[in-house]
């Protein structure tokens, strides 16, 4: 990384343009294939789950938040972006939406739900917040409480046009309407699996209709008070 790459605030940046896109975001995205996989992983995270309280940070428009909600759920969703969260409360007037930066969580009060669905939005943190993001995490969740993650697979850390290549939900679409500059960190998988620890895993997959995710859903262990 160059020092002019991070000579804006990283997360300033990603807002912008995701506050450019958001009103294109779900319609291009939500290719069934891929909404079918989630809705599998957030049937699995339910059933895993000790009890319904729920975290959704980084929920965009709150597709995710509505389906856990069908799910007997009941989530406190965050996103930064004035204009996802705009979208969010439209679409689901009596759900409950706020705005928080995801380098905020420990703000939140400590062993209060859980499970915590992170979705597509711990990558858009350095690998130094991240590490600090999972230890928040890790004190919001209560005793068993469960942490899915889902994260890009590769090296380093950038901003980036995203190439959205041709497994990328949404297509053509997508490529033409989600454009702009975001910053991503990339992980192989033994290195994530060292950044979460305080963690057991449940259970680990890719993301087979996607280009280069895999998710994990994790158990708070016992191993380490806190
Ligand atoms: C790729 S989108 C995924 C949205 C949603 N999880 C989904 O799967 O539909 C990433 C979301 O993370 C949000 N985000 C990025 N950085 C954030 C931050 N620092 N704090 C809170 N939200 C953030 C963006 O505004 C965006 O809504």
């Amino acid at each position: 990384m160059t020092n002019d790459a991070f000579a804006r605030d990283h997360v300033a940046r990603n807002l912008e343009t995701y506050d450019a896109i958001a009103d294109h975001y779900d319609g291009v995205t939500a290719a069934p294939a891929i909404r079918a996989w989630k809705e599998a992983s957030m049937r699995r995270f339910a059933a895993y789950l000790p009890g319904t309280r729920v975290l959704v940070p980084g929920c965009g428009e709150g597709r995710d938040s509505r389906y856990l909600q069908s799910l007997d759920l009941e989530p406190l969703s965050f996103d930064l972006s004035s204009r996802m969260l705009a979208l969010a409360r439209g679409k689901d007037p009596h759900g409950r939406y706020t705005c928080l930066d995801l380098r905020d969580m420990n703000r939140l009060p400590a062993g209060a739900f859980d499970g915590i669905w992170a979705s597509g939005c711990l990558y858009h943190l350095t690998k130094a917040e991240f590490i600090d993001c999972i230890a928040a995490c890790r004190a919001l969740l209560a005793h068993s409480g469960v942490l899915y993650v889902s994260m890009k697979e590769g090296q380093g850390e950038r901003y980036e046009e995203p190439t959205l290549g041709p497994r990328y939900p949404g297509g053509d679409a997508a490529r033409a309407l989600l454009r702009g500059v975001r910053f991503y960190a990339y992980y192989q998988r033994d290195e994530l699996l060292a950044a979460l620890a305080g963690f057991d895993v449940l259970h680990e997959q890719r993301v087979e209709p996607a280009e280069g995710g895999f998710e994990f859903w994790l158990r708070k262990s016992d191993a380490c008070a806190g």
